[in-house]
Formats: C-alpha cells, structure tokens, sequence
C-alpha cells in the first residue's frame, strides 16, 4: 500500500467508459497510479486490465455512487490500496432529457445524487488525503477535476435537472478553492458541450457524432490542469463545439 512506490495516485469516477476511462488513460500514460470505479464490475474489470497495460498500479473498485455506504467504501479502499492521493477526478454522471414539466422526482433524485451528493460526499471523505499530498508537494499541490457541463453555465432545452447538478458541481468546485486553495487544494469543473459518448447516444440523429467534442480533448484538458503548479486556480473550463451559436450543448 501507501504510495511507497513514490508514483503520483488518481482515484477515478466513472471511469468505464467514455470521459472518465479517456482521462484515466491519459493520467495512467504519464506514470500515475490508479483506482478507477464504476457500477458494472465486468466492464470496470476490463477498463483495469487496459489501463494497467501502461505499468502503474490499477485498483478497480466497482461502487454505486448512488449508495453513500458505496461512496464510502470507496474512499477506504483507495485509502487501504495507494495511501496517496494526488488527483480526484469526479468524472460519473448521469443525465436525462425531458421537459422540465414533464421531469420525474425519480429523475431528478437520482442525477442529483449521482451527479453533486456522491461528489459531495467523496470529497469529504478524501478531502484530508488531497490535504496530505498538497502540504508534502506545496509546489504542485494537489487537484480535483470534475465533469460538468456547458449545461451548467448555459441553459439547454429539456435538460433542466440535469443542468442544475452541473451548476451545483460547479458551485462546488468554487467553495473548495474558497477553503482548500490557499492550501495547495484546487477544483476545477470542465464545461463540455455534447462529446461523443455513450451519454450522447440519443442525440446523435440531430449531431452526428464527428461534430462532437473528442474524448482525448477533454482528456488532454483535464491532464493540463493536473500539470499546472499550486500557484495557479481554474475554477472552471468551458469546452464547446465549433460553430455560429457557441452557448448550447
Ligand atoms: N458526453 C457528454 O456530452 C458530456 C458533456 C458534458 C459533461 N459530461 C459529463 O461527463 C461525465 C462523463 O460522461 P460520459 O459522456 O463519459 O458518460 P458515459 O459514457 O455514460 O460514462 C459514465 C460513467 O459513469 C459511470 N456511472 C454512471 N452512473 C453511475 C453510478 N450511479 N455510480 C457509479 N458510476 C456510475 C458509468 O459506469 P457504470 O454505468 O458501469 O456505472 C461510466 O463509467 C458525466 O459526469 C457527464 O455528465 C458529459
């Protein structure tokens, strides 16, 4: 355990498939450690197997981040396995389209508990880990990344609950550079458009997916601010796709 192998540590969310597994590569191809976590354990199980083919250390922790006890197993299990936390990227999420008059409470609990309760509550948790690492590394301090989206800083149709918990993360990543920055702790939310993934599966009659933003995009973004010193805060990154009307999805 410990992060004795003296390997920087990133503990991953949703990192199975699409944004999440692209930045989990990115940090496992510059030397990074890992825990990477998701709901379907096969999936997850082959995502580790990849991701470990660039020689760190690869800890799968299958977890339902709609479960706190989940959530907190979580952190324990990376806390037992690495010891260290550099690197917290909250990249699980989940999204559902429809009018906001026609939105389910069902709905609606379940993206905000996914999408701004489970990173609430696993910063919390590794919080004094992120902590450790910045005060022993005061130059590079230590980094969160969340996934939000454009949605959370611009109003999209028939995404009102979801781009609620995106403005809410976002909220979220700004109160941790309020408390922790100083500290050499800092939050940045990345603000994509529609990227091609299998969350934008039910958009793709309307955009096709080559007009879409690229996995490897955010995952480069997102590996740049993990580079930048303490010295400089992104609260947050706005990704959108080319064309005449910039603010939507
Ligand atoms: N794609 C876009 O256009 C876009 C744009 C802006 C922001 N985002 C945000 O970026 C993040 C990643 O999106 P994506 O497009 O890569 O999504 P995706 O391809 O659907 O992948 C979602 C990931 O989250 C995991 N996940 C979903 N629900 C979970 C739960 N309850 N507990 C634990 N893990 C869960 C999934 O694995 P399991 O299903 O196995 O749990 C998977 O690994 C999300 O937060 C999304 O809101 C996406």
């Amino acid at each position: 355990m410990t992060g004795s192998s003296g390997r920087s540590v990133a503990l991953v969310t949703g990192a199975s498939r699409g944004i999440g597994r692209g930045i989990a590569r990115r940090l496992a191809e510059a030397g990074y450690d890992l825990t990477v976590s998701a709901r379907d354990p096969a999936r997850l199980e082959e995502a580790a197997g990849q991701l470990a083919v660039a020689g760190g250390r690869v800890h799968p922790v299958a977890a339902d981040l709609a479960v706190e006890k989940d959530i907190c197993r979580l952190a324990e299990e990376h806390t037992e396995h690495h010891g260290r936390l550099d690197v917290l990227v909250l990249g699980a999420g989940v999204g559902f389209s429809a009018p906001l008059a026609e939105t389910s409470k069902r709905r609606y609990d379940l993206q905000f508990d996914v999408n701004v309760r489970a990173p609430f509550v696993l910063l919390q948790a590794v919080l004094p880990l992120l902590r450790e690492t910045a005060a022993a590394h005061p130059d590079r301090g230590a980094k969160i990344i969340a996934l939000a989206s454009i949605t959370g800083v611009a109003a999209e149709p028939a995404l009102a609950a979801y781009g609620a918990t995106k403005a809410a993360l976002i909220s979220l990543c700004q109160s941790v550079n309020a408390e922790a920055s100083a500290d050499g702790v800092s939050a940045t939310a990345i603000c994509p458009g529609y990227v091609d993934t299998d969350m934008t599966a039910w958009v793709r009659d309307r955009i096709e997916p080559h007009r879409m933003i690229r996995v490897q995009d955010v995952a480069e973004l997102a590996f740049s601010v993990t580079r930048l010193s303490a010295h400089a805060v992104v609260p947050e990154l706005v990704v959108t796709r080319p064309g005449e009307q910039v603010w939507r999805a």
